[in-house]
């Protein structure tokens, strides 16, 4: 039955990682890959994490399994980080956990294709490359709505409007909750009251992916439009990954939670998600959600994640500021652009040339990852690629 597989392409991400690692010049830089780096290019275990773990493996009495929504506590805690103690809205929202933020987007869209198989999902471009593959995975149609221009680097908001106020009813309407990846331009305030009032108008569902919670101006000001948007819909799909933000990446940590019109519909919904789970990974793995649990169930360990994430967001925003004052005056939205990753305006010539000849790496797309860089390799980046931009 094998002999008729034909090969997938590579992950061209992947294939710059091994490029990568082949380089023996000292000055390369690695932009490509999006995990948080450390000025000496580690991505470390936080030593929040670290304690939480500590605590876990004394503490932990059993491994038994903990059920298809997962670790319950975990579920109650992810919630309230994210859009805070909001009692009215928990009530009629169903969480659960999940392997990460790529298996709560997997297990959303096929319970959108499970309950409204005809829905359409409008997906903004650019966006992260794995949504378009995960929407078609599970089988739904998608459309695409301009959300930012690279080449004059701007949020398109009115292009945005124009697209979501033709869409039909009962479409989804994808977001990215804050540090866009891969624009780092998020929506204003003002913006996610502009698109709760066109998805209650038009009867969209906003479907809305959280993947750097607190990597962009801090964990108090990253969601509050997603908040504001949560108050004013009747129903919403909002997926949560700990990966970036508790640095958890191969732990597999996150949840999905569905705002539903009533408490009561919310916990037939909650039995639909269940079902799908069942069907596919069963449980979550309980070791990352121990973790981030146990940090937030503990006020000094918060304090020490808080104060962890909050010198990687720095760390990030000063990059940022370095790039921007080095690029020059027309790069400066560089500066004001959150969290990992930015978007130049390079050619896929410009950026094998940058590669081949200075040893820059950066995925195919011209996204950076601004943890990539030293702050000893600003300087070096500008001088290159300021020219190019
Ligand atoms: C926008 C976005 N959503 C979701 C994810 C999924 O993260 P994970 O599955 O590692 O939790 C990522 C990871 O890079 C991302 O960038």
């Amino acid at each position: 039955m094998f002999e008729t597989l034909e090969s997938k392409p590579a992950d061209p991400l992947l294939a710059i990682i091994g490029l990568f690692a082949a380089d023996k010049r000292d000055q390369k830089m690695d932009l490509g890959v999006g995990v948080f780096r450390d000025d000496s290019g580690a991505t470390p275990v936080m030593q929040a994490v670290k304690d939480a773990e500590r605590l876990l493996v004394e503490t932990q009495q059993s491994k038994a399994y903990v059920g298809l929504s997962g670790d319950l506590e975990f579920v109650e805690s992810l919630f309230e980080l994210s859009f805070g103690a909001n009692v009215g809205l928990r009530e009629r929202t169903l969480g659960v956990q999940t392997p990460g933020g790529s298996a709560a987007l997997r297990l959303a869209a096929d319970f959108i294709a499970h309950t409204n198989p005809d829905t359409t999902v409008w997906v903004g471009t650019p966006t992260w490359d794995n949504h378009a593959p995960v929407l078609a995975a599970a089988g739904l149609a998608t459309q695409n709505y301009v959300y930012f221009s690279v080449a004059d680097q701007v949020l398109d908001f009115a292009a945005m409007d124009t697209a979501l106020s033709g869409a039909a009813a009962g479409d989804v309407v994808l977001l990215q909750g804050c540090c866009h990846n891969p624009t780092g331009s998020d929506l204003s305030v003002a913006q996610w009251q502009r698109v709760a009032e066109i998805c209650n108008e038009k009867h969209l569902v906003p479907f809305v992916d959280v993947a750097y919670h607190g990597l962009g101006s801090g964990l108090d000001t990253d969601l509050v439009g997603v908040r504001a948007l949560l108050e004013q819909v009747p129903e919403a799909i909002v997926t949560v990954s700990c990966s970036k933000n508790f640095g958890l990446y191969r732990e597999r940590t996150g949840g999905l939670f569905v705002v539903c019109k009533t408490a009561a519909m919310s916990r037939v919904a909650q039995s639909n998600v269940l079902s799908i789970a069942r069907a596919s990974y069963s449980m979550p793995p309980d070791h990352g959600a121990a973790i981030v649990k146990t940090i937030l169930h503990d006020n000094a360990l918060t304090r020490k994640w808080q104060d962890e994430l909050n010198s990687m967001q720095q760390r990030m925003q000063s990059i940022r500021e370095q790039l921007a004052r080095a690029l020059g005056n027309n790069q400066g939205g560089i500066a004001h652009q959150k969290g990992m990753f930015s978007t130049l305006n390079l050619t896929p010539v410009q950026i094998t040339i940058l590669r081949e000849e200075h040893a820059i790496y950066m995925a195919g797309s011209g996204r950076i990852n601004i943890a990539g860089f030293r702050e000893a390799d600003v300087d070096r980046f500008a001088a290159i690629v300021g020219p190019l931009l």
